[in-house]
């Protein structure tokens, strides 16, 4: 089965391209290495994924001649690239080129693939807005410009699937974590200011948000999992990610137990676009795909504290 997954040098992509290149699938990987944050991050996981047996390739979604002549035999599309987060110096520009107008380009592509089996669209809780606590039925009401334009490429896909112009499902996915995790997400700022002694970033009121953090190697089993059972998914919307939630302050807890470590904090305004509370509602997901996430909260970060102290010969 020859599989293209888009944005597989970032973050969860790099991981969906290596457990998919151990299940004896051909992956192709293709990435504009967005210099959204530390292109240097993006080669590790490039040569990562490329010593799994995924092939890279080096394209910009936005520009349909930079992929146009790949192949048309693909079976599987799974789409991650995107502008992700919210962050203030990420313009509104950025994320309706890198979302809807990438996404735009990538379904005229993907018009023309002979046997595709089933296009993957990778969405997000923050469709849901302030409280993403709720199940697939109920409608969104984004809060961001990421959430906006993140519904709006969810949308384009399955306006695709409605039209039987070919088969999709859209995953929306809850506050991914641990080992690879961006710079600018929250285990990754708080291990690094724990480490090198810096000041924790902290938005006004966010203490107490709460989210359901999810694992990154329980996302990619559960997006595997539908791989397994594709054409069961035409036209659905899936919920993906762990039914706990945690409160930030939680976070910064664990993170200080497991370094035996004080975080020093700077308070910063509340952040426009955060969400208030995420939790996943996944009866869909362990009904159609027998989704279970197992790793703990306490495991997780533990796995990325050993993963980032790795990276940077932290003893
Ligand atoms: N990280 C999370 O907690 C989380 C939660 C919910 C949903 N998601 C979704 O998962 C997906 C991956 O997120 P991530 O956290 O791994 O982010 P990431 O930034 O690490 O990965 C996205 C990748 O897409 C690439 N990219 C961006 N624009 C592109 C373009 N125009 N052409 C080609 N490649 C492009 C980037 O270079 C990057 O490597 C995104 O769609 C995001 O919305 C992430």
């Amino acid at each position: 089965m020859k599989v293209l997954i888009t944005g597989a040098t970032g973050f969860i992509g790099s991981h969906m391209a290596e457990l998919l290149a151990s299940k004896d699938f051909h992956v192709y990987g293709l990435d504009n290495l967005s210099t959204y944050y530390d292109v240097d991050l993006k080669q590790k996981n490039i040569n990562a994924i490329t010593d799994a047996g995924v092939k890279f390739i080096n394209a910009d979604l936005r520009f349909p001649e930079q992929y146009q002549n790949l192949s048309n035999d693909f079976d599987f599309i799974i789409h991650f690239a995107a502008q992700p987060g919210i962050s203030k110096d990420s313009t509104f520009q950025s994320y309706l080129e890198n979302n809807v107008l990438a996404t735009h380009h990538l379904i005229q592509f993907v018009k023309h693939q002979k046997q595709l089996k089933h296009f993957f669209n990778i969405s997000t809780s923050s469709v849901y807005g302030k409280y993403a606590t709720v199940s697939e039925n109920v409608a969104p009401q984004p809060i961001s410009t990421y959430g906006i334009t993140k519904l709006m490429t969810e949308q384009m896909v399955l306006s695709e699937s409605r039209q039987q112009h070919f088969k999709a499902s859209s995953l929306r996915l809850y506050s991914v974590y641990s080992l690879r995790e961006r710079p600018d997400k929250l285990f990754t700022k708080l291990i690094s200011c724990a480490l090198n002694d810096t000041k924790f970033p902290l938005y006004e009121g966010s203490l107490k948000h709460l989210r359901s953090y999810t694992y990154v190697g329980d996302i990619v089993k559960g997006i595997y999992n539908a791989i397994k059972v594709y054409n069961a998914l035409d036209g659905e919307i899936i919920n993906l990610g762990h039914y706990e939630k945690h409160s930030t302050q939680e976070g910064v807890l664990n993170v200080e137990k497991i370094l035996k470590k004080h975080i020093q904090i700077q308070n910063l305004p509340p952040r426009s676009g955060d969400q208030q509370e995420t939790q996943a509602i996944i009866d869909k997901a362990k009904l159609l795909l027998n989704y279970q996430p197992k790793t703990s909260f306490e495991e997780g970060i533990r796995k990325q504290i050993e993963w980032f102290k790795s990276q940077y010969n932290i003893k």
